[in-house]
């Protein structure tokens, strides 16, 4: 049996404080790590001030030990990216089953190189309680997983939406069928990590990487001066209490399916 294949997957990064705890996290889990190695993904959406993502901080999350960055409803927040987003070498993808014509890449890939599984990232939009909704997710995986160029791969599936139920069902349809199931978009982790029975790891919510002392990462007084008032209000990101918070799952290069989950924490 070889060794299991880890990776690491860190919740939406959101601002400065959310880059600078995933990437103090990534060096941390590198050193653990070693030789062995492993692959580092982090949900990019919020990272610009809140929301949105430019070549530049796509540059710094790569240049600090990030191998892949996918995006949620926030996506197309900041136009700079999408040159990034469609050209095939940059690793940053779309949600899968946004629009049809959205721009950019609907999965990431990472070559191992020879006698290793390569790995599959991509991500779909919720449908419940989501501003912008995507369409049918379970018929988007069906979809990648059909029309993916690599049978062999490890299959890593971000659910990027609000409603728990909505995020268990798909990891419940893809149990099996991939290595991972992990959620993101509510910005607060759970504590339901574990395997389901087909050898899916699933956690509903990795999370954020950002300023916990604040409201999912935004100003505490901001939020609640427009919740109280109805005034409309600039949610700034927020400062302290900062977390890198995700899962590492360790998953088998014989099977393809997840051997643990662990969630993963750390203060930066
Ligand atoms: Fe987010
Ligand atoms: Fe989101």
């Amino acid at each position: 049996m070889s060794s299991p294949m880890r990776i690491a997957f860190l919740g939406d990064v959101v601002g400065q404080p959310g880059k600078r705890a995933a990437i103090a996290a990534a060096k941390s889990l590198r050193a653990a790590w070693g030789e062995s190695g492993g692959v580092i993904v982090a949900n990019g959406e919020n990272i610009r001030n809140g929301s949105g993502i430019t070549p530049e901080l796509l540059g710094h999350l790569v240049q600090g030990g990030i191998d892949a960055v996918t995006l949620g409803d926030h996506a197309l927040r900041e136009l700079k990216i999408v040159p990034a987003l469609e050209r095939a070498g940059e690793p940053i993808c779309r949600p899968a089953n946004m629009p049809y014509r959205a721009p950019g890449k609907r999965s990431v890939r990472i070559d191992r190189g020879t006698g290793r599984r390569g790995v599959t990232i991509f991500t779909v939009l919720g449908r419940t309680f989501m501003p912008t909704p995507g369409s049918d997710p379970f018929e988007c995986c069906e979809r990648m997983l059909a029309e993916r160029t690599h049978a062999d791969d490890i299959v890593i599936v971000e659910a990027h939406m609000e409603a728990t139920s909505e995020k268990i069902a798909l990891a419940r349809f893809l149990d099996g069928r991939v290595a991972a199931v992990v959620g993101t978009h509510t910005h607060v982790p759970t504590a339901d990590a574990r395997i389901l029975k087909g050898g899916t790891a699933f956690m509903t919510d990795l999370g954020m990487c950002g300023p916990y002392d604040s409201i999912i990462g935004r100003s505490t007084e901001a939020v609640l001066r427009h919740l109280t008032t109805g005034l409309p209000t600039q949610f700034d990101v927020a400062e302290g209490g900062t977390l890198a918070c995700g899962a590492v799952i360790e998953v088998s290069e014989d099977t393809g399916l997840a051997r643990s989950i662990e969630r993963y924490e750390m203060s930066a």
